[in-house]
């Protein structure tokens, strides 16, 4: 009989991830908070045959063709950036990632930056841990108004149709770039399509949910900014590489825009004395916009099922490259 399949897990991840795949295969977690580096993920990776990998585990043609046994690599994410899908591909390996179960999730997390930098809660914080607050001041801490704001969200799939659902709740004015493949949804939305140039000079708040590829690496850099109203607020929700760092930098320091609230930069993780960890326009987060309790375990069970479905035989239910599954 043969033996059991062998699952890597590059982390631990809630154990409904883990309940799943143990009874079908034996599992090898790696227990360290940080990642694996390249040399010690190629070992980890030894004899598997499925990988349950992060965002930050970085697998290509190389990778793969050091363990040809592995036939399966499922992300616990919706992004899948850290995978060169067209070298799985090639080698008939399924790549899979976690999309739905976050939308809402990174969604709300999104709009609560947006609403944190535009009413300046962290300022608001630290300008009581600060001793600072002696009276009521009517022009203290001013921020700028959310409701009837006009919010251009770039990036018009799952997450940022939720995005422009919670925009509707707040009566802002969406504006959706023209290019959006998702025409329909943005109209039957109620959301204004428009040219970009438009779309970054009209809206008070611009957020970001496209995915990281060629297309979007550093979509938004000094020209961008140079577009945007002073007044303008930035959210990234998506992947910091879609920004330009030091543009934006630039952008903070100098006015170009007023603030921006972000779950993710570049480089990540960001070092505490990065300067947008420090400027007091810049709301910022350590890529946590999926992190709840419900659906981290929500993506870990899609992630472990889409593993076990796929060694039963079965095609996974989020699978990004389906065409492998014809030749298996
Ligand atoms: C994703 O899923 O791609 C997020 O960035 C992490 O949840």
């Amino acid at each position: 009989m043969a033996g059991r399949p062998l699952v890597v897990v590059t982390r631990d991840i809630p154990q409904v991830g883990l309940d799943i795949l143990a009874p079908v295969c034996d599992l090898r977690v790696w227990p360290q908070e940080m990642p694996p580096t390249p040399d010690e993920l190629a070992g980890l990776l030894n004899g598997a045959e499925a990988a349950l990998t992060l965002l930050d585990d970085r697998i290509d043609g190389d990778v793969l063709d050091a363990h040809p046994e592995l036939r399966i690599v499922s992300n616990f994410a919706v992004g899948y950036d850290n995978i060169n899908v067209a070298d799985a591909t090639a080698r008939g390996v399924a790549v899979c990632n976690t999309p739905g179960v976050l939308t809402e999730t990174t969604a709300e997390f999104a709009f609560a930056l947006l609403m944190a930098t535009a009413r300046r809660v962290g300022e608001a914080q630290q300008y009581i841990r600060d001793g600072k607050w002696h009276t009521w001041g009517p022009k203290v801490l001013l921020g700028q108004n959310v409701t009837g704001a006009t919010l251009g969200i770039v990036g018009f799939g799952r997450i940022g149709q939720a995005m422009a659902k919670m925009a509707s709740g707040f009566d802002m004015k969406v504006l959706v770039p023209d290019t959006t493949s998702n025409v329909d949804e943005a109209r039957a939305m109620g959301a204004t399509l428009v040219p970009m140039d438009t779309l970054l000079a009209e809206s008070d708040f611009v957020s970001l949910h496209v995915a990281l590829n060629d297309d979007t690496y550093q979509l938004f850099g000094a020209a961008e900014f140079e577009k945007m109203k002073p007044s303008a607020i930035l959210v990234n929700a998506a992947r910091g590489r879609v920004v330009d760092t030091d543009a934006l930098v630039t952008a903070l320091e100098t006015g170009q825009i007023l603030a921006a609230g972000l779950d993710v930069s570049d480089p990540e993780p960001l070092p505490a004395d990065h300067p947008l960890a420090n400027m007091v326009n810049c709301t910022i987060a350590p890529h946590i916009a999926s992190a709840t309790v419900q659906t981290r375990d929500a993506m870990a069970s899609i992630a472990a099922t889409n593993i076990v479905r796929f060694l039963q035989g079965e095609s996974p239910s989020f699978i990004v490259n389906p065409e492998v599954l014809d030749n298996r």
